[in-house]
Formats: C-alpha cells, sequence, structure tokens
C-alpha cells in the first residue's frame, strides 16, 4: 500500500488501461500489460503528475479486483476495484448516460435512474476512502471531473485535514438543466466539500455560485462562497496541453517522414481535412461529415483533390448513445464513400483506433485542415494539440464556438456546428486561406499556447489552491 503521499490525484481512471492483447502503444510493467487510457483528462494530467511524483487513484479501465499499486513514469499508481455492477451503473449508467449527456446541453437525452445513483455514491465513498488511506498529513488532494463529485465532501468528513480541490473537465450547465437532477442537492454538497472547485470557463464557475446560491442560499461574493463556516472558491482555470511535448514530437524528423507518408498514402492529395476525436455525440462528427458531403455534392471540394481523415477514438462501447452513434457515423462515411470514391480513391479514410502520440503528431502535421466541431465540449485538447503542432508550417483549425477551446484560439476558423451552411462555409474559409495568413493565425495561436500550457494551468490551480488553505506550496 502506497503511505503517506502529499500530493494525491483522484480520477476515475488511471493514466493507463490494462489490455489483454498486444495493442499497439501498450507497455509491460511488472507482468502486467498497459497502454495510456483515451481522453483529455489522461493527457493534461499525466506531465503534471510526472513533475510532482505525485500518487494517482482510479481505475484500471477492467472490471474486477483491482491490481496491487505500481508506478508508470515515477507516478504511484494505487488502482480501484470496480465490479461489473459498478461499471455498468456507476461508469456507464449515472456517470456517462445521466451526467455526461445533461452537462453537455442535453444533446441527447439524459436517463435518470435510482440504481445508478445509489452505485454512484457507494463507488464515490470507495473513491474517497482510498484518498483517504493515501494522502499524507496535510496532503493535497486534487479530485478530477463528473465522476466523482460527490469525493470532496466525503472525503472532508473522513480527513478534514486535508487540502481539496476538485477540477471539472467538461462544462457545468446552466441552473435550468442542473435542476433536472433527482440528486441535485447532493451533487452540489458534494462538490463544496472542496476548498477550490475549478471550471473550464468562467460562464461554468457563475452557474456553480448562481446555483448554489437558488439551491442553498449559500452566500456569495465575488467567487468565494460562505458555505457551513468555510469559504468555497470557485473560478475558471482553462485546461492546456503539454505544448513543448507536441512541438518536439512534430519537430522529430521521423514524425515529419511519417506525415509525408501519410500524404502519399492518402493520393498526395492538395488538401488534406482532418478530425480527432473520441467518437462521442458531443463532438459532432456527423455534422463534420455532413457539410463535407454537400460541398462534394455541390462541387465544392471534389475527390481526390480533397480527401477526409476521420480518427474516431472507441469510446464507451456498451453504452447505447454511443452504439447508435456509431451506426450513424459509419453509415454516413459509407454513403459519401458510395456517392463520391473511386476504387482505391475513398473520399473519407475512416480510422476506428487508438494511435500512439508520435502518429497523431504525424496526423497533425500531414493536416491542412483540422476540424474541430463538437456541439458542446469542456474544452478539447485536440484543437490546442493541433496549433502546438503546425510549428511554422500553417494549416487552418476549422473550430466550434461551442468548444471551451474557441475562448482562447480566436484566429481559428469559428462556427456553430448546428448551422450546416456556417460549418461548410469556415471549411471553405480554412482550405482557401492564404498561407501566409494562415501562418500568421497559426503563430499567434501558438503564442498563446507556449504562454498557457499545462504546467502553467496546474501550477495556477494548485497555487490558488495553496493560498486557500494557507499554504505555500505543494509538498511534492
Ligand atoms: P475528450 O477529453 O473529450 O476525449 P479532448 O479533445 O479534450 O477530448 O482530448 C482527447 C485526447 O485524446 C487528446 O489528447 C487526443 O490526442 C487524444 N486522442 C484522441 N484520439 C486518439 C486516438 N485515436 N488515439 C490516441 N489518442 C487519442
Ligand atoms: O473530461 C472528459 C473525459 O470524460 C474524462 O473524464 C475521461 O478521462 C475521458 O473523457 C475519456 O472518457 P472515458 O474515461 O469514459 O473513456
Amino acid at each position: 500500500m502506497v503511505q503517506g503521499s502529499p500530493f494525491v490525484v483522484v480520477a476515475n481512471r488511471l493514466p493507463v488501461d490494462e489490455v489483454s492483447d498486444d495493442t499497439p502503444a501498450a507497455r509491460t510493467t511488472g507482468g502486467r500489460r498497459w497502454r495510456p487510457s483515451p481522453g483529455g483528462l489522461v493527457t493534461a494530467l499525466h506531465p503534471v503528475l510526472v513533475e510532482h511524483s505525485g500518487t494517482w487513484i482510479g481505475w484500471s479501465g477492467s472490471p474486477g479486483p483491482a491490481p496491487e499499486p505500481f508506478e508508470v513514469d515515477g507516478i504511484k499508481l494505487v488502482p480501484v476495484t470496480l465490479t461489473h455492477d459498478d461499471v455498468e451503473r456507476y461508469y456507464e449508467g449515472q456517470s456517462n448516460s445521466t451526467i455526461w449527456p445533461l452537462y453537455h446541453d442535453a444533446v441527447e437525452p439524459p436517463i435518470y435512474r435510482r440504481r445508478w445513483r445509489d452505485a454512484y455514491r457507494e463507488v464515490n465513498r470507495r473513491y474517497a476512502k482510498a484518498a483517504a488511506e493515501v494522502a499524507a498529513p496535510g496532503a493535497t488532494v486534487w479530485i478530477q471531473d463528473y465522476q466523482l463529485q460527490l469525493v470532496p465532501a466525503m472525503l472532508r468528513e473522513m480527513r478534514p485535514d486535508l487540502l481539496i480541490g476538485f477540477f471539472l473537465h467538461i462544462p457545468f450547465p446552466p441552473i435550468e438543466l442542473f435542476m433536472q437532477q433527482p440528486q441535485r442537492t447532493e451533487v452540489l454538497r458534494g462538490l463544496l466539500g472542496a476548498d477550490l472547485v475549478g471550471f473550464q470557463q468562467r460562464l461554468a464557475a457563475q452557474n456553480f455560485l448562481r446555483l448554489a446560491k437558488h439551491l442553498l442560499g449559500t452566500p456569495y461574493s465575488g467567487n468565494v462562497l460562505e458555505y457551513e463556516g468555510r469559504k468555497v472558491k470557485a473560478d475558471a482555470f482553462p485546461i492546456s496541453i503539454d505544448v513543448g511535448e507536441m512541438q518536439r514530437l512534430a519537430d522529430n524528423p521521423l514524425v515529419r517522414e511519417r506525415a509525408l507518408k501519410i500524404r502519399s498514402e492518402l493520393g498526395d492529395p492538395k488538401t488534406v481535412i482532418l478530425g480527432v476525436d473520441r467518437l462521442d455525440y458531443t463532438k459532432g462528427i456527423e455534422h463534420r461529415l455532413k457539410a463535407f458531403r454537400e460541398l462534394l455534392a455541390d462541387g465544392k471540394l471534389s475527390v481526390p483533390e480533397s480527401v477526409m481523415v476521420q480518427v474516431a477514438t472507441p469510446s464507451r462501447e456498451r453504452v447505447e448513445h454511443y452504439q447508435a452513434l456509431r451506426v450513424k457515423v459509419e453509415r454516413e462515411v459509407g454513403r459519401i464513400n458510395g456517392d463520391f470514391g473511386r476504387v482505391g480513391v475513398p473520399a473519407v479514410h475512416y480510422l476506428h483506433q487508438s494511435y500512439s502520440r508520435s502518429e497523431l503528431a504525424a496526423l497533425y502535421c500531414a493536416a491542412d485542415v483540422m476540424m474541430v466541431t463538437p456541439l458542446r465540449d469542456g474544452m478539447n485538447l485536440v484543437a490546442k494539440e493541433y496549433v502546438a503542432a503546425r510549428a511554422e508550417h500553417g494549416g487552418a483549425l476549422v473550430l466550434s464556438e461551442f468548444a471551451g477551446a474557441a475562448g482562447e484560439l480566436r484566429q481559428a476558423f469559428l462556427c456553430n456546428p448546428h448551422d450546416l451552411d456556417g460549418v461548410k462555409e469556415a471549411l471553405m474559409r480554412a482550405v482557401n486561406v492564404d498561407p501566409h495568413e494562415a501562418r500568421r493565425r497559426m503563430s499567434v495561436m501558438q503564442r498563446h499556447l507556449r504562454r498557457h500550457d499545462v504546467a502553467a494551468w496546474a501550477s495556477d490551480f494548485l497555487q490558488t489552491l495553496a493560498e486557500i488553505g494557507n499554504t505555500t506550496e505543494i509538498r511534492a
């Protein structure tokens, strides 16, 4: 058992998933096979934990008894057990069929089940207990995301000595939507157990402050709430990426060579249009494909001069909304290729696979236009990764107004993903942008990212937390 850690991160998932086969990008530690787990949370927090040599509590991605604690890249990993029932009720049910759609503007209808709520509570308690066991006296514990909203209050009750931060990686909905949740008061009280509650955007922090006043009558001034004799701060901390890592990858001659190879395998088209997303209904993949199809039909784009590559990372595959989405996306890809492809020359290259960081970097380097068109997204790190990978090579980013990243990457070609004509117009502007103008836009966005990378995000959050706790620094 790992004991007495001064800095603990608690997240639904560990940064690695246990795998049984020879999946690419898998590594072996202590006789077990692992590969990086999917999603922006892991991409962002992994470098932070490496720097702080912290402890990471989370699930290994497979149901059944948790493996013994182990170490990867200097991070102590403490696995939590999730049974088959827990996976079905807490993870697939309450987290990903209730809270996920509700917090993303209810773009799919949230489903409410009492037994999912009970499992959510029970599993949150398990994570809280694990944190209470490994945290040193006075330690800083940083709880992550919507799967663990009850943990802050539970942990505070078990260990009042701890400094507790919470960061929500996804949007926090306006009061009218949040109020749908039968568990609304419990969730709010759960979050108020933290000393600092962080959000991706200022509007989300405002939603939270107003909600606390509305639901519990909790007074606030500025962004500080007075709750049960304590101060709870709520603020925006827009998350970012390890910009240096992506730039190094993109500068690597092997990656550049691979990018050229990708373009040649695609038939050396004039324009490569890329999408990289978890296969999730919030990401607007269908809307984007439809915009591409209509531009081909209108004759504004044509194959083989323009091709689209859509990477759709497998995600939450047992959840119904996701199964339905996969069918719809694959049908649309088939339709486009049927109508506009030729033997050996598809219009859309659809890849339902996970890739290594270097292969992703090569894809970013190979793409003239990157399409990031979520219907709603807390931040969207793919947009930031593309910008970081472009160095002085230009390229154009088409970005949804409803991604948190749109608040920072103002030189992207912004669009409303619900407005198909608007998406088509933004895509055509990106395809036809003058190369000099493209480089100018990219370099402004790169300058922004260099100043606001993931290290800056973490230190901003942790310093704010330390100030609240009257502690000067994280003892790493
Ligand atoms: P989310 O957190 O909703 O998945 P983000 O865009 O914020 O969305 O983060 C996704 C992260 O997952 C990025 O760091 C991206 O590089 C990574 N990623 C996406 N698709 C793949 C893939 N097919 N293989 C490996 N990593 C991927
Ligand atoms: O914030 C987005 C997020 O839900 C993270 O919490 C999670 O790690 C990632 O996306 C991937 O989702 P999942 O862990 O359900 O595969």
